[in-house]
């Protein structure tokens, strides 16, 4: 099974995947994609020898030069791991039920266009909530608004900063998104 992981930043989610599979001959990460050429997860798909596949956003949106090369790998699932852009139709038309995200928070609260990163924990701590977590779902053509496959949650406490929530829901992230690749990639045989 061939794997690509879309990536804007840092790519911590996606060296968690790339290590997690990293001996199991039967998944190959082909590709990491970005549309950042400034991403951290640049560096990362170079110490893990894994190609990397840079784009702008005439190309992503304008052409189907992304879709092709993603159809021609071929690629049997596409895992988002902090990717900030919208999937164009055209790329979600082409892997039905074969794009799946992480959401750092429990949607369908704090999840929309602009609901990413930091500012959800912001909007998290703000809202005095006694929960947060994270959110895997599968990625139509609107933001967030998938079939969810997986959450997990974890406490926040009133003394929390966005920054200790931030902390607490990147270790869920890394311990199960992983994990659910690998379910989700075993029932695409089925
Ligand atoms: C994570 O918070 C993830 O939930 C969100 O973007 C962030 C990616 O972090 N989609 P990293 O680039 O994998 O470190």
């Amino acid at each position: 099974k061939r794997i690509a992981l879309f990536a804007s930043g840092s790519g911590s989610n996606a060296e968690q995947i790339a290590t997690y599979f990293a001996d199991n001959a039967d998944v190959t990460i082909s590709l990491i994609v970005s549309n950042n050429h400034k991403a951290g997860v640049i560096d990362r798909a170079r110490r893990l020898h894994i190609p990397v596949l840079l784009f702008d956003r005439k190309t992503f949106y304008e052409t189907d030069q992304i879709t092709e090369i993603l159809l021609n790998q071929p690629i049997d699932l596409i895992v988002l791991a902090g990717f900030m852009w919208l999937m164009p139709s055209k790329l979600v038309q082409a892997f039905p039920d074969k794009i799946i995200n992480i959401h750092p928070a429990l949607l369908p609260k704090f999840g929309g266009k602009g609901m990413y990163g930091h500012f959800v924990h912001e909007a998290v701590v703000a809202a005095n909530e006694t929960e947060s977590g994270i959110t895997i779902h599968y990625v139509n053509e609107r933001y967030d608004e998938g079939q969810i496959i997986f959450q997990a949650s974890c406490p926040v406490l009133p003394t929390d900063t966005p920054e200790d929530v931030a902390k607490k829901v990147q270790a869920l992230e890394h311990v199960h998104y992983p994990r659910v690749v690998a379910e989700v990639l075993a029932k695409l045989d089925s």
